[in-house]
């Protein structure tokens, strides 16, 4: 079966085609980070003027790529939330007009779920019960899946979003948008140990996260250093801050995972795409007899091949969106 995904809930304007769930025969994904760029994040009018742009080629690239026709489609796949209104209502109305057009089932996807699914695209096999980690620019959740298609939020973050920690001390570090890939970078060859920063634990038994604390001491250890006419190395502070966010996240996936007895840990989301975030989750879990996966770095990030995955098991089960399907700008997975 082969499922047309669409996702434009953010700044990337994406188009994919895969089969059966696991095959990706195409994955376009038109960045709009230039654009951006000069803002120092996401424009919200911005990015949906530029999907409106870049949508209609991304899919007509995506045929082209996977070598399929219109009439080879057998669903359409859509992110309808959460985020940003504007955004999301470009990839939507597109879905609509597709599906009515070639008379085929259209199904709406929550952005988690499709974060989560680009593990089933590489790992088709996996079983469950499984926990997901999904850490984006907007949500640090630890959750329970016992099945398809179901979801229970565990702990999520009380602040910032990992992703969110990553933008804003990229930025107090002048590093740049986005910040996540430009930490990891500065981070290369720095001391994780040279800075001694927070860890938010929270209250004993909690899997909450907390990451605005962190962003703070940051910001004044740079003050401090500043004021004081000392400077700072660049690379050591941009891996002590690294590691304290992959430790939290590291400690408190397992502690999940131990809780709910799973086999495996699935992590998804842009922050995934971090390489001390993936070494120090998978070798801590073997450590523990628990499996960890990562989708490939490209499918970490936002794409649409993620959501045709998971659009094709909803529609494998039957399940259809009908064409009233409207964005949800604060879509909950729960
Ligand atoms: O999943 P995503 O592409 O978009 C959202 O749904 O939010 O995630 C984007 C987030 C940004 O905050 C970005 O800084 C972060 O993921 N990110 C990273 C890395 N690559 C992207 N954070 C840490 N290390 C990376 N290599
Ligand atoms: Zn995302």
């Amino acid at each position: 079966m082969l499922v047309l995904g669409i996702e434009t809930s953010c700044d990337d304007t994406a188009a994919a085609v895969v089969a059966d769930g696991r095959r990706v025969l195409s994955n376009v994904v038109a960045s709009q980070v230039a654009v951006h760029q000069e803002f120092g994040g996401v424009v919200p009018e911005v990015a949906s003027r530029k999907h409106i742009e870049l949508l209609a080629p991304a899919i007509r690239r995506a045929l082209q790529e996977a070598g399929a026709d219109w009439s080879d489609l057998e669903g359409v796949a859509v992110t309808y939330g959460p985020g940003l209104v504007g955004a999301l209502l470009v990839g939507v109305s597109t879905a609509k007009a597709i599906a009515y057009a070639l008379n085929i089932p259209l199904i709406g996807v929550n952005h988690l779920e499709g974060h989560i699914y680009a593990n089933f695209l590489e790992q088709p096999q996996l079983e469950m019960p499984l926990l997901g980690l999904v850490v984006s620019g907007g949500h640090t959740d630890l959750i329970y899946m016992p099945e398809h298609g179901k979801y229970v939020l565990m702990g999520s973050t009380r602040d910032d979003a990992a992703g969110e920690a990553f933008d804003k001390v990229a930025r107090v570090l002048g590093l740049g948008y986005p910040g996540g890939p430009a930490i990891e970078r500065a981070a290369q060859g720095g001391n994780a140990a040279a800075v001694s920063l927070p860890r938010a634990w929270l209250e004993p038994g909690s899997l909450d996260f907390s990451f605005s604390g962190l962003k703070t001491a940051v910001l004044s250890y740079v003050r401090r250093q500043q004021q004081q006419g000392e400077g700072f190395s660049l690379s050591d502070l941009a891996a002590s801050f690294q590691q304290a966010v992959v430790d939290v996240l590291v400690e408190k996936t397992l502690e999940a995972a131990r809780r709910q007895k799973v086999a495996a840990v699935l992590a998804a989301g842009g922050v995934a795409a971090n390489r001390c975030l993936r070494k120090t989750l998978k070798e801590r879990g073997e450590k523990e007899g628990v499996r960890v996966f990562f989708p490939s770095l490209s499918l970490c990030t936002d794409n649409a091949a993620m959501i045709a995955a998971a659009g094709y098991y909803r529609l494998a089960r039957g399940e259809r969106s009908p064409l009233t399907l409207n964005a949800v700008p604060d879509l909950e997975l729960f």
